[in-house]
């Protein structure tokens, strides 16, 4: 069973259809890369799944639920997670403190909801040990006491990775991650996307243009291209096929490297 799902899921903007009918499942514990060229829809698609857009005709599914009348936030809380367009990270609080408030949150939301769940929330060790755990997810362990202000900016983003943790997100949603990342930091965040992929409990969407990338960790590739779903299904098999060779490598072939 896919856990989230889009129907013919369509975006105008005037007259100029930037997702186009996109229709597609995604399974849970799997990572699917979503390419295409520049201004094919990628991010566009990806706004419509959060609920940064609304669409102008289709449906967004999480779990068999139609999201399309959610806001974003409401959306972050059904289990959308979307990384880096967070702006939840409080940069003069610490590092624990925003991991603690985000898992508070989370079982403070589950509370709210009728679970029976007041008692883990008033315990204030299990909270504790979870934010920790989930600071050791991405190793940020050693900087639980430092102010989120003086992070590197890789780290920062290791932070909100692990905020999407702490939320207990299903769907984790990244948009080029490496992008505007020196050497340094890309490896840290691709890292992390891969431990998150062997984990196999999280449903995963990579937009990214390293083919390099997308071959390493992708279990399957969508293509999308003037807004339309074209390609879609095994690594190798997208890869190779004529639609990606022209339409896609075609436009940057040296960008593999
Ligand atoms: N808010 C908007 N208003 C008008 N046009 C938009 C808006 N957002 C995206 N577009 C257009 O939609 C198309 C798809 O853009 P985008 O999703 O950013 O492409 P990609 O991420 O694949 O590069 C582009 O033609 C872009 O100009
Ligand atoms: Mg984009």
């Amino acid at each position: 069973m896919s856990l989230l799902a889009t129907k013919d899921l369509t975006i105008r903007f005037g007259g100029h259809v930037a997702v186009n009918a996109v229709t597609c499942a995604f399974q849970p514990g799997t990572l699917t890369a979503i390419v295409g060229p520049n201004g094919a829809g990628k991010t566009t698609y990806f706004n419509l799944i959060s609920g940064q857009l609304r669409a102008s005709s289709g449906q967004v599914t999480l779990d068999g639920r139609d999201l399309s009348g959610l806001s974003a936030s409401a959306r972050t809380r059904a289990g959308l997670g979307r990384a880096f367009q967070l702006t939840n990270l409080f940069p003069r609080l610490t590092v624990l403190e925003n991991i603690r408030l985000a898992v508070q949150a989370t079982r403070d939301g589950a509370h709210r909801r009728g679970l029976n769940l007041w008692s883990v929330w008033s315990d204030h060790k299990g909270l504790m040990e979870r934010a920790d755990e989930v600071l050791q997810a991405v190793a940020l362990a050693d900087k639980a006491g430092e102010l989120v202000a003086s992070l590197p900016h890789g780290d920062q983003r290791k932070l909100e990775v692990a905020l999407l943790m702490a939320l207990e997100s299903k769907v984790f949603m990244f948009d080029e991650p490496t992008a505007g990342m020196n050497s340094a930091e890309a490896p840290v965040i691709l890292n992390l996307i891969r431990k998150l992929k062997e984990d196999r409990s999280k449903t995963i969407l990579l937009v990214e243009h390293k083919m390099d990338v997308v071959r390493e960790l992708a279990d399957r590739i969508i293509v999308l291209h003037n807004g339309s779903l074209v390609a879609d299904g095994e690594p190798a098999e997208v890869i190779a096929s004529p639609i990606v060779q022209e339409a896609y490598l075609g436009v940057a072939p040296k960008e593999a490297a």
